[in-house]
């Protein structure tokens, strides 16, 4: 049998390299995460395994102790859930504290207000898990990091994010240039003395350098990796069709398509085979028309539902080949 890490360029991968494991909620997402995870720490690989799910359902699956406590499951396999709560508080409570001390006639406001209007922002969680991203890309105690994503509507805005934030610190960068450099005219005009540095375009500079450095990390193919998860059924390959589009579109590498609980033969007497033939070819052409295009595994449905590390270890019985290259 052969395993899923034949379907993803190891060799070339520069550490800490990121796989972040897509696709449609209920399909395998875990399940494949974990068997990578699995395969790579069995090939001498320490690596961490990242869950920003809200549901959480990695921490049932490992029977981990708790949200955002790591813990070493097998020889150098290492597993956390995130919460987005705990990490949302923090980062909102340091948005407050820069809001009043680069707009000082914000004082008024209270932390804790500021604190909640920050937290109900629309694209907040987004920024969240854009955090913890960018500070799994700076891991240096091992060597990959495997995401398991939120629902993919989020997933994908998240990657979005570091352009997105990029466009807009750019023009607001623009605007405090010429703000600042009226107030030092007027500043020189009046015989006061000049400030030296402006807070604001200190930071906006700040921002600027870390949303560059995230985007080339995440378009970096040795840097990061997607893999996309969907069962062969309509709605779940229509997601990773969905994925591979956007993935595209902003430069980020879909490496493998994995689909997961194929029946085979199985589908045949459930009467599902068309459905499930259908689905996989629909996967089989949105592979080939990626550049370049991904390896695509395909998983057997293994009878019962996996539940644990030994499952996943088993799960490698069930994976019936992994595809790479296109002809023609
Ligand atoms: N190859 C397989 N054969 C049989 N059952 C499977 C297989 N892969 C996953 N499952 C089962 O399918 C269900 C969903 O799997 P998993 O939890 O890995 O998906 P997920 O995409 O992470 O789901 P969620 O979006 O809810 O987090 C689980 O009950 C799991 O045990
Ligand atoms: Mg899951």
């Amino acid at each position: 049998m052969p395993w899923l890490v034949e379907g993803l360029d190891t060799e070339g991968w520069r550490l800490p390299h990121v796989v972040m494991v897509m696709g449609k909620g209920g399909v395998g997402k875990t399940t494949v995460g974990l068997r990578l995870a699995y395969e790579l720490s069995r090939q001498g690989r320490r690596v961490l395994v990242a869950s920003l799910d809200p549901a959480g359902h990695l921490l049932e699956y490992l029977r981990l102790p708790g949200p955002l406590r790591e813990v070493e499951k097998a020889p150098g396999l290492r597993a956390v859930q995130y919460e987005v709560e705990g990490v949302a508080r923090k980062v909102a409570e340091e948005y407050s504290m820069l809001l009043r001390r680069l707009m000082p006639g914000l004082q008024a406001l209270s932390i804790e207000r500021a604190v909640e209007v920050i937290r109900e922002a629309p694209g907040f969680e987004e920024e969240v898990f854009l955090r913890i991203l960018s500070q799994l890309y700076q891991r240096r105690d091992v060597d990959i990091v495997i995401v398991d994503t939120p629902p993919t509507g989020i997933a994908l805005r998240v990657v979005s994010l570091p352009g997105l934030h990029l466009f807009w610190v750019e023009r607001l960068r623009e605007l405090r240039e010429k703000i600042v450099s009226i107030k030092y005219a007027i500043a020189n005009a009046m015989g006061r003395p000049v400030e030296a540095d402006d807070p604001v375009l200190k930071k906006l500079e700040e921002l600027r350098g870390r949303y560059e450095a995230l985007r080339r990390e995440m378009t970096d193919p040795a840097r990061t990796s997607v893999v996309a998860v969907a069962t062969p059924e309509p709605l779940p390959v229509y997601e990773v069709e969905v994925i591979a589009g956007k993935l595209a579109s902003l430069g980020i590498a879909l490496k493998m398509i994995v689909a997961n609980r194929v029946l085979g033969e199985r589908a045949r007497g459930l009467g599902f085979s068309e459905v499930e033939e259908r689905s996989l070819s629909r996967l089989e052409e949105a592979r080939c028309r990626a550049d370049p295009p991904p390896s695509m595994a395909l998983v057997a449905h293994m009878g019962r539902a996996p539940s644990s590390l030994g499952d996943v270890e088993k799960l490698g019985d069930y994976i019936l080949e992994v595809r790479r290259g296109c002809s023609g």
